[in-house]
């Protein structure tokens, strides 16, 4: 293992590029890195490493330990040390909001989400071009997809946005702003939570109020409102980022881009290649600590080190993919660990996936010319912001 430290996350040579680190660094297995914190870490590349590190009790998730490494120095972000992040108490009370994500439920959604997606267009159509696809469809879709199955009030959720950004935030707000915006999601969450209380619907903070006032001990009041707290931070963004990303890739590669206007039953495949090249941020997010020492396949893990399992470097290791660098939306075999795996895999993985799928081919059958207003070398990611969202993606038709 060398002694080099390389700053992670990586620079991204351009807006929608794996970053080059990302190409080369399964030539070592484990690799020291900074955290944007200062703190240090080491980075897991290879796919069968990871893959495995996710599965590993001796991984834990808790980050309120003593030499930790921290993601920021300002967002104490997974650091909450009224929580458990580790199985078995994760386990038991995720057991309980994955019911609400059962395949037949997110299905269930289908229609919800055709009827989303179809009035968006319509209006993106009546307003006339050029438009900011962030706007128009990326982020106001999976903001009310996720309103409607938490039971959200449609006129609350713009101001989600704005304390999403700042739980996001790695280095773009003060420790102050942050600690502002989460007292007023407390205070919004405490509300909602009373409220539904009181009038209980057919929705997911519904289903976790009654389970959690059946009283038996499955989940306390605190774990009630950081479970809804997590879905509202983490629920949308990540879709909004990976659907505006994953058309702006499609733009900027007339070649898949034709592949898929002539046969849209692709648009499966054309997903899960678009969620292999991750637009969503780096893998800082996964970031474990060791319980133990940990043996693997020449070398070892020490107990004490901080360790992130590199999902986007798996995603780009030659032993699993052919020709990982190529974006091919065509390619068949795709086990990309862009959702995680294991105790933490994401709850949330189906409904991403479906939302993706019914906007991008709803959006290029709507505008069979649309393409992106600049080259997409100049689209922005904001920095320091844990999903480097795009600031904006303006396209015409
Ligand atoms: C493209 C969209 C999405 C991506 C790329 C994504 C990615 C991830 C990843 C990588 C994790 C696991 C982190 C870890 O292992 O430490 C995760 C966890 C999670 N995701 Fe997602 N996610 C997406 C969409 C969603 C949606 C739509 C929801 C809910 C509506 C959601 C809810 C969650 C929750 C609650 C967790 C925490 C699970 C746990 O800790 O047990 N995600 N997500």
């Amino acid at each position: 293992m060398s002694d080099k430290r390389c700053p992670y996350p990586f620079r991204r040579p351009a807006p929608l590029a794996v970053p080059d680190e990302l190409l080369t660094t399964r030539d070592q297995p484990v690799l020291p890195v900074t955290l944007p914190s200062g703190d240090e870490a080491l980075l897991v590349t290879r796919y069968a490493d990871v893959r495995r590190l996710l599965t590993d009790h001796r991984l834990s998730r808790d980050l309120n330990r003593p030499g930790a490494a921290r993601i920021s120095r300002t967002n104490a972000m997974f650091q909450d040390s009224r929580i458990n992040p580790d199985p078995p108490e994760h386990t038991r009370v995720r057991s309980l909001v994955l019911k609400a994500f059962t395949g037949a439920r997110v299905e269930r959604l289908r229609p919800y989400i055709e009827g989303v997606v179809d009035e968006l267009l319509s209006a993106m159509e009546h307003t006339g071009g050029p438009a900011d696809l962030n706007e128009t469809l990326a982020f106001p879709l999976p903001i009310r997809v996720l309103a409607r199955l938490l039971g959200v009030p449609d006129v609350d959720v713009t101001r989600l946005r704005g304390w999403t950004d700042h739980f996001l935030s790695v280095g773009r707000y003060s420790g102050q702003q942050i600690g502002a915006a989460m007292r007023e999601l407390s205070g919004y969450i405490a509300e909602l939570v009373a409220t539904k209380r009181a009038e209980p619907g057919d929705d997911l903070i519904s289903a976790m109020i009654r389970a959690r006032d059946q009283d038996d001990g499955r989940l306390t009041e605190y774990q009630l409102h950081w479970w809804v707290r997590l879905l509202l931070l983490v629920g949308y963004e990540t879709t909004a980022t990976q659907l505006g990303g994953g058309v702006a890739m499609l733009l900027a590669h007339p070649d898949q881009l034709a592949l898929l206007r002539k046969d849209y039953s692709l648009v499966c495949s054309a997903v899960e290649e678009l969620l292999r090249w991750k637009l969503v941020g780096s893998s800082v997010s996964m970031l474990r600590y060791a319980v133990e020492d940990i043996p693997m396949d020449g070398y070892t893990i020490p107990k004490g080190a901080s360790v992130i399992p590199a999902v986007d470097s798996a995603n780009q290791d030659g032993s699993v993919f052919s020709d990982p660098s190529t974006f091919d939306i065509t390619r068949a075999d795709n086990p990309h660990l862009t959702f995680s795996l294991g105790p933490h895999f994401c709850v949330g993985g189906d409904l991403a996936r479906l939302q993706l799928q019914v906007a991008t081919e709803r959006l290029l059958r709507r505008f069979p010319t649309l393409h992106l207003v600049q080259p997409a070398d100049r689209l922005h990611r904001i920095e320091g912001s844990l999903l480097e969202g795009f600031a904006r993606i303006d396209v015409d038709w």
